[in-house]
């Protein structure tokens, strides 16, 4: 397998120019919540030659291969892999004995890798499993959010997660064929939609894409991860530290925007006349609301098409408010979320540091 041309790194350049400033001091450590094959994770340590990656992935297969490619690329010795979800970041951390980081990037969504694999059920055109877990061991799949959840709840996620106008007559047909006919597969699924949606109302492409998405985000709890690792990040940074976020979905990059602003502004009521200094903004803003990616980079890489590049700076130590809350927020979300039966399985490879 030819790793380094499966899966094109969106905004390449663009993000080693954000993230390796933060890593110029010897031992500084970048962490890629979304180490895919590594294709940024590789460019981040060639651009900082002083500095460490520790590379998260919950891809067991990713995590092979972008082990491969740091080795040939030279880069294993400053390289440790970790299988895991990106919000058990903390907790990954505390395992390696690192209590700061200089740098967290994310490049969210799925790799190429994942969407060619047929087997996984992600894509509408291959007929597969309706499996969609970028965790093989975890065990909510989209079968099961098909033949489990109720109406309503199905309406929610192709709503808010696929932006479908469909939803609620597709999740109507689901709910109501299910009985009888069970769905198993992608094809099924995509013969169902293709069914419900009237032919004069479609836009370009599958009609079954906004609802393959919407179901793999909630199989992998993409939103609720994402907002509980912010902060995480948040915490563990170093002054002078960077988050650096891909997103390619409008609530991704939404949830991304609202935790960055909250470091941008005074914490004071509007119209108190002296900010006290501890209120003042901890985070600065490095690329001026988002970043999109221009029309060659488009026509080259069409998975680009979608993306929003933001990145923050830490400024000065975190206040201790911020950290009470962001702890709290970490605590509360765990106890209120879905629980997907993850596999834990923290840890860096053995022999890699
Ligand atoms: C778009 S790819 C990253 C590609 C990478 N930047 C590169 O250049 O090769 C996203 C990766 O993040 C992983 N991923 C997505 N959500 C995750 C999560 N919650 N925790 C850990 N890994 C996650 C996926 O398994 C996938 O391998």
């Amino acid at each position: 397998m030819d790793i380094d041309n499966i899966h094109d790194p969106v905004l390449l350049q663009d993000c080693v120019s954000l993230v390796a400033p933060a890593l110029r001091k010897p031992g500084s450590i970048v962490v890629d919540c979304t180490l895919g094959l590594a294709g940024h994770a590789s460019a981040f340590l060639q651009a900082a030659p002083e500095a460490r990656l520790i590379g998260i992935d919950r891809d067991a297969q990713a995590l092979g291969l972008a082990c491969e490619r740091m080795d040939r690329l030279g880069l294993s010795d400053r390289f440790t892999p970790v299988h895991a979800a990106f919000d058990e970041l903390t907790e990954a951390l505390l395992r390696l004995g690192v209590e700061h980081v200089e740098a967290v990037f994310m490049d969210l969504g799925l790799s190429s890798l994942q969407i060619d694999r047929n087997d996984r059920g992600f894509s509408y055109s291959h007929d597969a499993p309706l499996d969609m877990r970028m965790d093989q061991t975890q065990e909510l799949t989209a079968q099961r959010v098909l033949a489990e959840y109720s109406e309503d709840n199905l309406t929610r996620i192709f709503r808010d997660y696929g932006e479908e106008k469909y939803a609620r007559p597709i999740a109507h047909e689901i709910v109501g064929q299910r009985g009888a006919h069970p769905l198993h597969s992608s094809l099924q699924l995509d013969e169902l939609v293709d069914r419900v949606i009237p032919r004069f109302h479609r836009s370009k492409g599958n009609p079954a894409k906004r609802v393959f998405q919407a179901l793999r985000i909630e199989v992998n709890g993409e939103l609720d991860k994402l907002a509980r690792t912010l902060p995480q990040a948040a915490i563990r940074l170093s002054v002078g530290g960077r988050i650096v976020v891909e997103s390619y979905h409008s609530l991704e990059d939404k949830t991304v925007k609202s935790f960055m602003v909250q470091g941008l502004h005074d914490d004071v009521p509007e119209g108190l006349p002296v900010v006290p200094e501890d209120a003042k903004p901890f985070f600065k803003e490095l690329t001026r609301g988002a970043k999109k990616a221009n029309e060659v980079e488009i026509e080259h890489n069409p998975r680009s098409a979608s993306v929003r590049l933001r990145g923050v700076e830490l400024i000065r130590p975190l206040p201790e408010r911020w950290k009470t809350r962001y702890g709290e927020r970490a605590r509360h979300d765990d106890e209120t979320s879905i629980k997907r039966g993850s596999g834990k399985n923290i840890g860096a490879n053995k022999g890699r540091r």
